[in-house]
């Protein structure tokens, strides 16, 4: 059973695009792109046996908003739409983004994912980590279907994306400054896959190469945007499928903990310390507490202000693109990434 929504009304494009004939075309044109895509990658995780294969599409079964896919479609725009590889590349960058689920689930010891129990505590953190790998192999054998460039444009990726998740798990080193060594690993860890994302689109329909850096640009600093939300998200629990203050509990540097550690007003020092008392005796409902008064703090507030300016300045970036549709979608995409609950 495959994620069923309209993915692109889903993530609000279809609210902002539904006005002309042109605007509904495009919407239904990205949706049967992410249906496809779906449907192309349910044929494609299929490893040999029936235990293996419940084990690898677990989380694809799940759901998820398939955001990649469908910015590599808006992208697609900028080109021939119709190209029969578009689906191949969407289809990759999230094969790609559902193997590093597999993976980081274990290192942020997390509970939830879309919804459902994650796969390590399911069955082990060996097999979820193992699980990962083959998804990537299988990435990597599709993306090869597209060539050279688009093989090495995943490798160079998949490195940023590992030396993200591996410098947060390190932390600042040498006295680095931890809100910029913050920033740096959220570009790596999640800014360069979706940066890709949108440039998939762009090399698998044939668009004007002046159009590459722009994109690429938009989609590392909406990357950067997405995930400092995903970190305000993480104080909600709610509609994420994820449970609520996993990242503060497991010691995952985020924005509004960071910014209030930096602070030194009495309440924030407080509320610190009161945060860092409830996990180290696990009072689990205290902790709950903390967490909605972190995330009604200020801190919180500057975390929302400072994602909106980099919605504001992956926007910019697309300033040499030409006015219309896809253009719209990509600014309609922004203020989504910025406004979503999940
Ligand atoms: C979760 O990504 C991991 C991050 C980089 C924040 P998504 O929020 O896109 O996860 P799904 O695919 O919708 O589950
Ligand atoms: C996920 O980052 C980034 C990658 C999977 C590369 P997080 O650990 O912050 O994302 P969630 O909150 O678990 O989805
Ligand atoms: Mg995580
Ligand atoms: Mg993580």
């Amino acid at each position: 059973m495959t994620h069923k929504k309209s993915i692109s009304s889903n993530f609000g494009l279809a609210d902002a695009l539904l006005s002309t004939p042109e605007e509904r075309e495009l919407v239904a044109r990205l949706n049967a792109g992410v249906t496809r895509m779906e449907e192309s990658l349910e044929s494609n995780l299929h490893f040999g046996d029936a235990h293996t294969d419940t084990i690898a599409r677990y989380l694809f079964e799940a759901g998820g908003k398939r955001v990649r896919p469908l910015l590599a479609l808006i992208a697609a725009e900028y080109g021939d739409p119709t190209h029969e590889d578009i689906i191949m590349g969407a289809q990759v960058v999230e094969l790609i983004h559902l193997a590093t689920l597999y993976h980081d689930d274990v290192m942020d010891d997390a509970d939830l994912r879309r919804g459902v129990p994650t796969t390590h505590t399911v069955w082990s953190n060996s097999v979820a980590i193992i699980t990962g790998d083959l998804l990537l192999a299988r990435a990597s054998s599709l993306a090869s279907t597209l060539g050279d460039d688009m093989v090495r444009l995943h490798a160079a990726t998949f490195e940023r994306l590992g030396l993200g998740q591996l410098h947060e798990t390190t932390g600042p080193q040498n006295g680095a400054d931890a809100v910029a060594h913050y920033l740096q690993v959220l570009a790596d860890k999640t800014g360069s896959l979706i940066a890709s994302s949108a440039v998939v689109g762009l090399m698998t329909s044939g668009a004007p190469r002046e159009f590459f850096g722009p994109l690429r640009e938009y989609g590392e600093k909406i990357g950067v945007a997405f995930q400092i939300i995903d970190d305000v998200l993480d104080l909600d629990g709610g509609e994420t499928g994820k449970e609520k203050g996993n990242d503060v509990r497991n010691g995952v540097a985020t924005l509004p903990i960071l910014l209030a550690r930096a602070a030194d007003d009495g309440e924030s020092v407080s509320l610190v310390t009161r945060i860092d008392a409830a996990i180290a005796a696990a009072d689990d409902s205290t902790f709950a507490e903390l967490i909605d008064e972190l995330r009604a703090s200020r801190h919180t507030v500057e975390t929302v202000a400072r994602a909106r300016r980099w919605a504001t300045e992956a926007v910019d970036a697309l300033g040499i693109l030409p006015d219309g549709l896809p253009k719209q979608a990509l600014v309609r995409f922004a203020s989504r990434v910025i406004d979503r609950t999940q």
